[in-house]
């Protein structure tokens, strides 16, 4: 395909050898998706209208009032939703591959942290580093992202921790929104750890950060989330941090449930909170009580494949009727990378997800969990225009490649190619 830099505000994109609009998935909510869910149309075409989806269907039914629009030919290729990776913390500066090879000489993820490594040696240089700094590392993992087809993309803090360095990383976050064309959204994680200056004075940081700073860096702040989990905080902690965000009417998702079972997820979902993430540790109870709410179960493989621990129950939720994400967990500590191809490869292989439940987990599923779903993750009229077009005629491409890619998408961001 020709590369124009800009295609016009309409055009109709034509010779789509298939198209995955997943509007049986859109109907069911991402629950119990089946293979058909993925709604796949042969030889299709693509109305596209000033950055949104007008119409999509068998291109012979293209309708009339659109037959003067420019046209684009997709050159046989597959076009499907772009990814949206709804759990990540990008914006950190520094370097623990050194802890890496402490847990190969038998420490523990939480030995090393206690040993003043883990979320803390982050923090150290994130705090050193600019706002420049971080702005421009972030920039280059962003664009890395949107290479490989993530058109929305959650950003955490979590590395600043003290009110300078968490305004910062917001800060940063917000100029990525307007400096990148992929959809990036803000969460607050200051309660990622307890900072070295507040040893020993947990509640006192869990107040401040919920109730001084919160409101104060509201405008940078999309979402809030907490590290609920042993040596970190407590399902006592997170409430204050719940009572306040939803004074600002800020949502909330948590990390629950990852090292160990200590209620993360319980607090989820009593919350009302767009997801919990991680669930390594769950029980069937748990997966009960998911599947009856409205919160989205993110899992994050990557990182229980880093950790080298068991993955989280994701047939158990998937047949249980829960709404299953997946994500990237980019961060420095226990899942760095950046291979969104890997996170569906684990899916299926280590998890037991079917190719079609892992192309809903990494669109629409992750669009519930940034309360997206109306806009992100699907390729139907009213949508945003955001979709990758790869040579393929099976959708198992998109995950099967892992390590250097060779076959990478065309991503398109509001109905214009980025690359
Ligand atoms: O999602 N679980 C908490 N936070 C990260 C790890 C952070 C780190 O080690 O730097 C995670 O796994
Ligand atoms: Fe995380």
């Amino acid at each position: 395909m020709k590369r124009p830099l800009k295609v016009g505000g309409q055009y109709v994109l034509d010779h789509i050898g298939q198209l995955l609009t997943l509007e049986g998935a859109v109907k069911k909510k991402g629950r119990h998706i089946e293979p058909q869910d993925l709604s796949i149309i042969h030889d299709a075409a693509l109305v596209v209208s000033r950055g949104k989806i007008l119409w999509a269907g068998p291109q012979r039914e293209v309708p009339k009032e659109f037959k003067k629009y420019k046209k684009l030919s997709a050159e046989r290729k597959m076009v499907v939703p772009g990814f949206v990776d709804s759990h990540t913390h990008l914006v950190f500066s520094g370097d623990r591959s050194n802890e890496f090879e402490m847990r190969l000489a038998g420490k523990s993820y939480q030995e090393i942290a206690q040993g003043g490594g883990g979320i803390a040696r982050s923090t150290n240089a994130t705090r050193k580093a600019s706002k420049n700094e971080l702005f421009l590392i972030a920039k280059s993992r962003v664009d890395l992202f949107l290479k490989q087809g993530v058109t929305t993309l959650e950003i955490k803090t979590g590395y600043g921790l003290n009110f300078e360095a968490e305004k910062k990383c917001l800060e940063v976050i917000s100029l990525l929104k307007t400096k990148s064309k992929a959809t990036i959204k803000a969460t607050y994680l200051a309660g990622h750890a307890v900072p070295i200056e507040y040893t020993g004075r947990k509640d006192e940081y869990v107040k401040i950060l919920s109730q001084e700073w919160l409101p104060k860096l509201r405008r940078h702040i999309d979402f809030a989330d907490m590290f609920v989990d042993d040596g970190y905080f407590s399902t006592h902690d997170v409430e204050i941090l719940i009572e306040e965000a939803r004074k600002h009417k800020i949502p909330i998702k948590l990390h629950a449930d990852e090292l160990k079972l200590t209620g993360g997820t319980r607090a989820a979902i009593k919350c009302g909170a767009l997801s919990c993430d991680h669930l390594l540790q769950i029980t069937a109870n748990e997966v009960e009580l998911l599947a009856r709410s409205e919160t989205t179960a993110t899992l994050l493989p990557t990182t229980a494949f880093f950790l080298n621990v068991a993955y989280a129950p994701a047939r158990l939720l998937l047949d249980g009727g829960a709404r299953v994400a997946l994500a990237t967990d980019f961060n420095p500590g226990t899942s760095p990378t950046q291979d969104v191809s890997l996170v569906g490869l684990l899916g299926a292989l280590k998890m037991k997800m079917r190719i079609d439940e892992i192309v809903v987990a990494m669109t629409l599923n992750g669009a519930y969990a940034l309360g997206l779903q109306e806009t992100k993750g699907a390729c139907m009229p009213g949508y945003d225009a955001d979709f990758i077009l790869l040579s393929t005629d099976s959708p198992a491409r998109l995950f099967y490649e892992f390590g250097e890619r060779i076959n990478l998408p065309q991503v398109f961001c509001a109905g214009q190619p980025v690359n």
